[in-house]
């Protein structure tokens, strides 16, 4: 079984429900506390193994480059000023030569699109998919999913429960057998009104797929919302290669959403030292009774 080395990034939507923010900032260079989503993401495929990210860009995304590049005259400012802890916080940002590659999707023609735009890079080798818009707090996600792919081999996405109602927002499974926290993956439809959704097990920003999805992309067929959609390329592996759901352990917040991203913010702004007692403090004085009462 070949390991997982490569994740793609597709970080070329619009981020339309961010507007006005959007219009000049990428949706994905918003900031979760002090960090921006893409952050996030980076860190989780880090504690997962990944040896290369690929980010799928888009006209208009120039900032994702230079965030991860070396910032040489703010470096030489800090170190002259003393700021060391600042110093240590940009170090954070920073990958080794070489670990990045850029890839530009020239129209937004969907997620599935986004993907087989790296298909030069990932080659035919198994690779990893994350969408930085889905936080994923807890221990790493993906490191959870490549954990499961090397017991069980084949394709791996992360799964979990949503409301009825909440299935048209989703790829939705149709569940075979539960071992433990994996679920086989007998089907998948995206974006299933309610009444027709045949479970309410949601896929999330999370994928780890074998190099045969982009043949099947390569085919450019349309689906809903007429874009190239990843979900319809990948329920054409169903059957032919081994399928899995994890259920991971962790919370996600969906960032692409303002109120999701207003969630996350509140959640893990509570977990830090640093401004969690301010912020925990203020929410008390709202005076909201806790949830459940
Ligand atoms: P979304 O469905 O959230 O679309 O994409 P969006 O355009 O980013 O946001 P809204 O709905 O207009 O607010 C899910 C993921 O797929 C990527 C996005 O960057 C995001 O990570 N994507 C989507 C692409 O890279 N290219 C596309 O053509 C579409």
């Amino acid at each position: 079984m070949k390991p997982v080395r490569k994740a793609i990034f597709p970080v070329g939507g619009r981020g339309t429900r961010f507007l006005p923010a959007t219009k000049a900032v990428p949706k994905e260079m918003l900031p979760v506390v002090d960090r921006p989503l893409l952050q996030y993401a980076v860190e989780e495929a880090i504690a997962a193994g990944i040896e290369q990210m690929i980010f799928v860009t888009a006209r208009g995304k120039a900032a994702l480059e230079e965030y991860f590049d070396v910032a040489a005259e703010l470096v030489a400012e800090l170190k002259a000023k003393g700021k060391t802890a600042e110093l240590a916080v940009l170090e954070s940002t920073q990958l080794e030569p070489g670990r990045v590659a850029y890839v530009r999707q020239q129209e937004p023609a969907g997620l599935g699109h986004a993907v087989w735009c790296a298909r030069l890079i990932t080659g035919d080798e198994p690779f990893a998919v994350l969408l930085p818009d889905d936080l994923v707090y807890g221990p790493s996600c993906l490191k959870q999913m490549v954990d499961a792919y090397n017991r069980v081999g084949g394709n791996v996405i992360a799964v979990e429960q949503v409301a009825r109602e909440r299935t048209g927002s989703y790829g939705i499974v149709t569940p075979g057998a539960t071992d433990g926290n994996l679920t086989e993956v007998l089907g998948l439809v995206e974006k299933p009104k309610p009444d027709v959704a045949p479970s309410t097990l949601a896929v999330i920003g999370r994928y780890i797929l074998q190099p045969e999805v982009m043949t099947i992309l390569a085919e450019g067929k349309r689906g809903a919302g007429n874009e190239i959609q990843l979900t319809d390329a990948m329920a054409q592996l169903i059957g032919k290669q081994p399928f899995h759901g994890l259920a991971f352990e962790g919370t996600r917040f969906d960032c692409g959403d303002k109120a999701g991203h207003i969630m996350a913010n509140i959640a893990l702004a509570l977990d830090r030292d640093d401004v969690g007692p301010a912020v925990r403090a203020y929410i008390a004085g709202l005076g909201i009774a806790p949830a459940g009462n």
